[in-house]
């Protein structure tokens, strides 16, 4: 009977079967995408990474930029607070994309990247009313699909929480000058605390990095009422940090995590295959995330 059911997906869901994606256990994944979709779009919550995962990697050979990259505008930041930022990525996004060093050994350094980020923005004074402009004039790209995906979630009415260690205010104006800030998605992000003349003076909250994804899912996620009661969850992401996102889902049922492999292929390779049930290699497009949606919903 497996191997009938196994056919099937090949058949419904054929984006799965392009060389890009890989998986530990093509079974499983199967398994729990009919388990899905069984359980139909009312049982169903989709937590997705921000940057890198519902934005590209690249374009056209350049990189495109992050929420904290987007703020590298002269509306915003001087060039010497430019240059200190450009140069603690230069040092710690390495690290943090390092496949020899763990989760545990890079922790301190993403509290430091962040923390020193964070200060150098708010001695610059940054204005909210000009983060607008600075969206606009940035090269900030979503993945091609992207509005097949959020549509298709308001549509269906699934609760869509984005969970990102990017800057919330940046992450919300790309998301609304693409269209796409529809009424079920939600954000747990790295939000700025402006004065009330509108200049930075804080971020609010306990900071957010890459790999402390899971204390910000126990204490703010496991509380959002929208998504309870939703045992199942599609989790996108692109940094093994992301994969704890659903860790404040309780009573959960089936999760299917998909991975975006965008930068060291062949170090990370191995890693990932091991740790999320589909890894999408070098792939810029919401095409398989898409056709598993169109399938389960
Ligand atoms: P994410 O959780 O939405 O992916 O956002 C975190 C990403 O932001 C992470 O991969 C590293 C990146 N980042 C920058 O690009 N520049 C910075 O200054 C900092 C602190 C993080
Ligand atoms: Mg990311």
């Amino acid at each position: 009977v497996l191997a009938i059911w196994h056919q099937l997906t090949k058949a419904e869901i054929p984006e799965l079967a392009k060389c890009s994606v890989l998986m530990r256990d093509r079974s499983r994944v199967e398994d729990t995408i009919y388990a899905m979709q069984r359980a139909g779009a009312g049982r169903l919550q989709v937590i997705s990474d921000f940057d890198m995962t519902l934005t590209r990697f690249a374009h056209n050979g350049k990189r495109v930029p992050t929420t904290h990259n987007i703020l590298d505008h002269r509306l915003l930041i001087d060039e010497d607070c430019s240059k200190k930022i450009r140069e603690l990525l230069n040092t710690y996004y390495p690290i943090e994309i390092d496949a020899g060093r763990t989760a545990e050994d890079k922790l301190p350094l993403m509290v430091e990247w962040w923390t020193q980020v964070h200060e150098l923005l708010i001695q610059q004074r940054i204005r909210k009313d000009q983060l607008a402009q600075a969206v606009k004039e940035s090269s900030a790209m979503l993945r091609e699909g992207y509005k097949v995906f959020f549509d298709r979630l308001t549509e269906q009415q699934v609760p869509l929480l984005i969970f990102s260690a990017g800057v919330g205010d940046v992450l919300e104006e790309v998301i609304r000058q693409n269209n796409v800030f529809h009424p079920n998605v939600h954000i747990i992000s790295n939000y700025m605390d402006f004065d009330q003349t509108g200049v930075l003076r804080a971020f609010k909250g306990q900071l957010i990095h890459t790999f402390n994804k899971r204390e910000g899912a126990l204490s703010h996620a496991s509380g959002l009422r929208v998504l309870q009661g939703r045992p199942n969850v599609l989790l996108l992401g692109d940094s093994l940090g992301d994969l704890t996102m659903a860790d404040g889902v309780s009573e959960h049922q089936n999760i299917l995590t998909i991975g975006f492999l965008n930068d060291q292929m062949d170090e990370r390779k191995e890693l990932y295959v091991k740790s999320f049930d589909v890894v999408l290699v070098k792939d810029e497009t919401m095409e398989v995330p898409n056709a598993i949606l169109k399938y389960i919903t």
